[in-house]
């Protein structure tokens, strides 16, 4: 019978590592509803002691979203493992996760320790922690590059002191499959302690081998892989959730493995995180990228005419995309947007729906159609908006070959209408220097991206930006049919987030 294995998801602790990716309480019990959606087992919430906001924001998780277990990261010391009880306490299902390195590397250069007081360290913390909680999970941090015996040790006596999960990190992204799967293969073979608990690996994917390394690891015995929405993660990420789920669907006889994933729930999981996060998924992106089901020669096209399995080895509704284009208007009125929202899957209280309603009429005003894509881009934009200080109102643009560009924009404070104008290299630069001038405060652009939601020349335009403001990153995203009204409206949302962290 095929074996179960189990999907933590990290999307809102490694992902979140991400420079630029920092999310707030709003943010991520959005996001964390989502994965309860899609049916992960696991849901890491974040890293409690990494700061308040984080602890807060993991304690909401906790109280909030219902299924998964709710995991929060402790370093092995007494003070992460209390901030991480006290985010987790009000979980229907808590599990602590505690972390050390287990590597020379890690042990002489970083801790500055030898292998058995780390050893005691690490014993003393899952005991801390067991205190407090039935389901500890521990971390061999950079265990691909660990001496065997010493790895096998440090198993063995953290199963002893109360362990109910074992996992296996590639921290740096080192492993290679053949290895790693013979890495778990030899630990389940000379630990017994193992069989008694859950046997997890964490892959980094630096040398773009992180989902390899992962079903190499569960062929080999592991039962708990930790991956994330879109692979997003430190440094070049982690292993991709939508991936390692639909290899092992797609290739069930192969594996004879399976997950409790809704799979039709990725594409939107997909889309939310990189909206959220603003970290855009590349277009070749297996499972989720915008060409991942896209055939665009001649011949392909006829095969999938005939039949789509020539082609196609994954049915794109499986994981959620809908390809037959479903059209509103302007005059679609109150209950088709309800009626295509709920077929979207979003069932929106009354004041969401009447904000997400007013942001579709200003589109479809301008936008004749409004496909399901740019209703979704619309949706999320809405939902997960912070406090704005300043709300868009309008802009007008002067630009031209010939002329210096030349934005004049009115944003809204409380009741009262600002207006501005400045000059810029272009209309986009000319709208962020406008913003600035309104609203008081300068910004350094790190990273601007803009892409049509969908196909055709009056395509809604999603614009993400990332903006250096008072010494650290804001990410910010806006759509628009037009281009420079997404962008500004970005560069404002990326100044709302600024201005809510500082209250
Ligand atoms: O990559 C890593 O080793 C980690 C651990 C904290 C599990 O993220
Ligand atoms: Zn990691």
């Amino acid at each position: 019978m095929s074996r179960k294995i189990s999907i933590f998801d990290t999307t809102l602790r490694d992902g979140e590592q991400v420079p630029g990716a920092k999310l707030n309480k709003r943010q991520k019990i959005e996001i964390a509803q989502q994965l309860a959606k899609l049916g992960v087992d696991v849901i890491e919430g974040g890293f409690p002691c990494s700061s308040p906001e984080d602890l807060q924001a993991v304690k909401a998780i906790a109280e909030q979203v219902k299924g998964p277990v709710i995991a929060g990261l402790a370093r092995a010391v007494k003070a992460d493992i209390d901030s991480a009880w006290e985010a987790l306490k009000g979980a229907e299902r808590p599990r602590i996760h505690v972390f050390l390195g287990s590597s020379d590397i890690h042990l002489q250069k970083k801790l500055r320790r030898d292998r058995d007081s780390a050893l005691e360290m690490a014993v003393e913390a899952v005991r801390y922690a067991k205190n407090y909680c039935h389901d500890v999970e521990y971390s061999t941090e950079d265990a691909s590059r660990t001496d065997f015996e010493y790895l096998c040790r440090v198993i063995e006596a953290t199963v002893k002191a109360g362990a109910t999960v074992i996992n296996i990190p590639d921290t740096v992204g080192y492993a290679i499959p053949e290895e790693f799967g013979d890495l778990i293969k030899r630990l389940r073979e000379s630990v017994p302690a193992l069989d008694g608990v859950t046997l997890s690996v964490h892959c980094h994917n630096d040398l773009g081998l992180a989902v390899s390394n992962s079903l190499a690891a569960v062929r080999n015995g592991a039962s708990q892989v930790e991956c994330t929405v879109n692979g997003i993660g430190e440094r070049a990420g982690n292993a991709s959730l939508e991936e390692i789920v639909m290899i092992l669907r797609t290739r069930a006889s192969t594996f004879d493995l399976h997950t409790d994933i809704r799979t039709k729930e990725i594409y939107r999981t997909s889309r939310m995180v990189s909206r959220v996060m603003n970290i855009p998924v590349q277009p070749n992106k297996a499972i989720v990228g915008s060409n991942a089901f896209a055939h665009s020669s001649g011949i392909h096209q006829d095969g999938i005419l005939k039949d789509r399995s020539t082609y196609e080895i994954i049915k794109p509704e499986d994981v959620g995309i809908h390809q037959h284009k479903i059209i509103l208007t302007a005059r679609s009125g109150r209950a088709a947007l309800r009626h295509r929202l709920a077929t979207l899957g979003y069932d929106l209280d009354p004041e969401k729906f009447e904000r997400v309603y007013a942001r579709f009429l200003n589109v479809a005003d301008r936008k004749k159609e409004i496909a399901s894509e740019d209703l979704s881009s619309i949706v999320e934009i809405e939902l997960t908006k912070v406090p704005e200080t300043y709300t868009f109102h309008s802009l007008q643009i002067m630009s031209g070959s010939t002329m210096v560009p030349l934005a004049s924009i009115t944003l809204v404070k409380e009741t009262q209408k600002l207006t501005d104008a400045a000059t810029g290299n272009g209309p986009v630069d000319a709208s962020f220097n406008c913003i600035e001038r309104i609203v008081g405060q300068q910004g350094i652009l790190r990273d601007y991206d803009l892409k049509a939601v969908t196909m055709g020349k009056d395509a809604l335009g999603e614009a993400m930006v990332r903006v250096e403001i008072g010494g650290a990153v804001y990410s910010g995203i806006g759509t628009s049919p037009d281009v420079i009204e997404a962008s500004a409206r970005a560069y404002l949302n990326a100044f709302n987030r600024f201005f809510a962290n500082s209250h």
